[in-house]
């Protein structure tokens, strides 16, 4: 039998140790934690990019992995790798979004070869990353700052024209929230800035697929198109200037 003095000894250890783990928790010690530093993070990127132009990952698998990967993303470490600082003293442009790159040469243990094109993308209020979707390419979006509305299609099938596409994502995004595109998921994306400033991580890697003849340039497109049978629509094919003079 345990005294009564014990009994509460250990009662009160407990509750200690308990209230610790949950300020903890709520500070987010255990997440941050979790987060690889900046530079495992990118070679990470670099590695899961080579393997899906080695075909050792489907685009559907590497779209996953990279959308697990940007979730652990350190924001503040990222935003200070692509000098956002220095990017935000530009100014923004009136129409469409400025794409800034930026150099990782310097980052510690990555190969020469990364396997991914990089940028940032950057929006005044109302302006837009406007509508397109792409051919053998996977990409993937951080958002870095600001506040975006952001839409996504699957694009179903292409002819002569026009897309046929099915909305599939359409909501708001904010600071470290993320979104990947690739041939067969999510293929069309368009971003339009709803507040003042707003930037977007971006990396992409092309012609991942043999298979896929089309080039990896943008497809624009004009998604507030003919309404189909079974939520599909009916998108035009457009030119950048066009797509941009309506969504720019
Ligand atoms: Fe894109």
């Amino acid at each position: 039998m345990q005294s009564r003095r014990e009994f509460h000894a250990k009662l009160i250890g407990s509750a200690v140790t308990f209230a610790l783990i949950e300020t903890l928790w709520s500070r987010d010690l255990f997440a941050a934690d979790a987060k690889p530093t900046i530079g495992k993070w990118l070679a990470e990127l670099v590695s899961m990019s080579n393997d899906l132009k080695g075909q050792k990952l489907t685009d559907l698998q590497f779209q996953t992995k990279m959308e697990d990967l940007y979730k652990r993303v350190d924001l503040p470490a990222l935003c200070a790798l692509v000098k956002l600082d220095e990017i935000e003293k530009r100014k923004l442009p009136e129409n469409g979004a400025s794409s800034i790159g930026f150099d990782l040469s310097k980052v510690d243990g990555l190969p020469a070869s990364i396997g991914f094109g990089k940028q940032v993308f950057g929006c005044a209020k109302g302006r837009s990353i406007v509508p397109h979707g792409h051919a053998n390419m996977c990409t993937g979006f951080i958002i870095l700052k600001g506040k975006w509305s952001g839409k996504h299609y699957d694009r179903v099938e292409t002819l002569k024209d026009h897309y046929v596409i099915k909305p599939t994502i359409d909501r708001t995004f904010g600071p470290g929230e993320l979104s990947t595109i690739s041939d067969h998921k999510d293929n069309i994306h368009w971003f339009k800035a709803e507040s003042d400033s707003a930037y977007i991580f971006n990396v992409h890697v092309i012609g991942y697929d043999k298979t896929i003849k089309e080039s990896s340039g943008r497809l624009y497109l004009d998604p507030v198109g003919e309404k189909l049978a079974g939520g599909l629509v009916k998108a035009p094919k457009m030119t950048s200037a066009d797509c941009h003079r309506k969504y720019g």
